[in-house]
């Protein structure tokens, strides 16, 4: 943060009466204690971190009121044009403030502000020898004006300026106030600046997670679809089986990452969702089954798990569309997800078909589909009850939360 060399070395500020202890007055004693509150004030407000306009505002009030004048602005340097753009203010006709712009060369008071980096009191603008008075200053017949500069991290945001009608004078300790309320108000417009850069890099991210997110199940609905082909074009109706089943095993990895695209979160996903979203592709696939889906909706989960939840339900089902039902004749099958009063997640996939033949013994399983259901159930720490049914068959996946 640049502050500016000490006001009594430079030049550009007009030599000031020396202090009179007689006429320090009470008064002015009051000003003063009145500027600290008002720069503590503007503090507040930066530290809150209200909007750059709101700020804007708030430093253009709190500068005029400290300096009793009627008119402030804060300019805001516009490299491409070499102007200032007047973006808050105080006392201006209307239409000036977010409009007008006033030429940023050496030759203005806000100007040479800006160009040297030395704060400007001018008490007599009609007349300065070094630089003209803006337009916009003479048409609101303003007699002084005091600028100083105000300093962003890598170059300065603009100017703040008091300008004042009365025949008063602007002194050092001002001088010394409105460079205060410039360097919290710098501070203030860098942070401003920082946090919206944070927001547009996370954005971005987000964004570009979708992305991956939508490839990554692009390209494993290209493997499954390959495996299809491959399925039907084998002319082994058992060979034809198998691969059938792989490429439904890899769409249900596939779908994880449609929901966590959909959900914007690569962590953790909605497991009501994703087996809603399963079960609406194994009901088109089945064509024999009716496959009705109930969840709790507030069930998140991490994605690891939930993949896993999905690779289990789609054993399941598949087997109750194959083994439950004659292909002919059909039925339903119904899945819930729920929340238990333990806290603990339970999943159900029922039948009311012939029910599971007396030699299955699903904690010995002998073949892929049990064995795959079985290390997954290992993996997410959970239990799986079977429960014969009159008729048909009760799958339970108790998971820990
Ligand atoms: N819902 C069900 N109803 C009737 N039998 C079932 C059901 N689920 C599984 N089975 C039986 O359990 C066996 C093992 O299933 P699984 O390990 O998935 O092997 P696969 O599906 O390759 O036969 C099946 O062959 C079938 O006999
Ligand atoms: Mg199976």
């Amino acid at each position: 943060m640049g502050m500016p060399s000490e006001p009594e070395a430079d030049p550009a500020i007009e030599a000031q009466p020396a202090a009179d202890n007689s006429e320090f007055s009470i008064r002015n004693l009051q000003q003063r204690i009145r500027q600290q509150e008002l720069l503590s004030e503007l503090g507040v407000t930066a530290l809150h971190g209200v909007s750059l306009d709101m700020l804007l505002a708030e430093a253009a009030r709190i500068a005029a009121d400290g300096l009793r004048a009627q008119f402030s602005k804060v300019l805001q340097y516009l490299p491409a044009e070499n102007r200032f753009l007047v973006r808050a203010g105080i006392g201006w006709k209307p239409g000036i403030v977010g409009h007008a712009t006033i030429g940023a060369d050496l030759a203005s008071p806000a100007g040479y502000a800006l160009r040297t980096g030395k704060p400007v009191i001018s008490n007599h603008l009609e007349n300065e020898q070094r630089f003209r008075t803006p337009e916009i200053l003479r048409q609101h017949g303003i007699h002084r004006a005091m600028n100083v500069i105000l300093q962003g991290e890598a170059k300065p945001f603009g100017v703040l300026e008091v300008d004042s009608k009365a025949e008063d004078k602007f002194v050092e300790h001002d001088l010394a106030f409105l460079q205060g309320a410039a360097n919290v108000l710098g501070m203030a417009i860098e942070r401003e600046r920082h946090e919206r850069h944070i927001k547009a890099a996370l954005e971005r991210q987000q964004v570009l997670l979708r992305e991956m997110n939508h490839r990554v199940k692009n390209s494993l609905m290209i493997v499954s679809g390959l495996l299809q082909l491959q399925a039907r074009g084998v002319g082994d109706p058992a060979l034809g089986g198998h691969l059938e089943v792989a490429a439904q095993r890899v769409t249900a990895v596939a779908k994880a990452h449609e929901q966590l695209q959909v959900d914007g979160d690569v962590e953790r996903m909605n497991l009501g969702k994703y087996v809603e979203a399963i079960c609406r592709d194994l009901d088109a696939s089945v064509a024999h089954c009716h496959i009705q889906t109930e969840a709790d909706e507030d069930i998140e989960i991490s994605s690891d798990r939930a993949v896993a939840v999905a690779l289990i339900i789609n054993e399941l089902v598949t087997n109750a569309a194959k083994y439950a039902y004659e292909s002919t004749t059909g039925g339903e099958i119904w899945i819930t997800v729920r929340r238990t009063n333990n806290d603990k997640i339970s999943i159900s996939v029922r039948d009311e078909g012939a029910g599971l033949p007396p030699a299955v013994d699903i904690t010995k399983p002998k073949r892929l589909g049990m064995r795959i259901v079985g290390g997954f159930v290992r993996q997410l720490n959970g239990t799986l009850e079977v429960h014969a049914r009159q008729p048909g068959t009760e799958f339970v996946l108790t998971l820990p939360n």
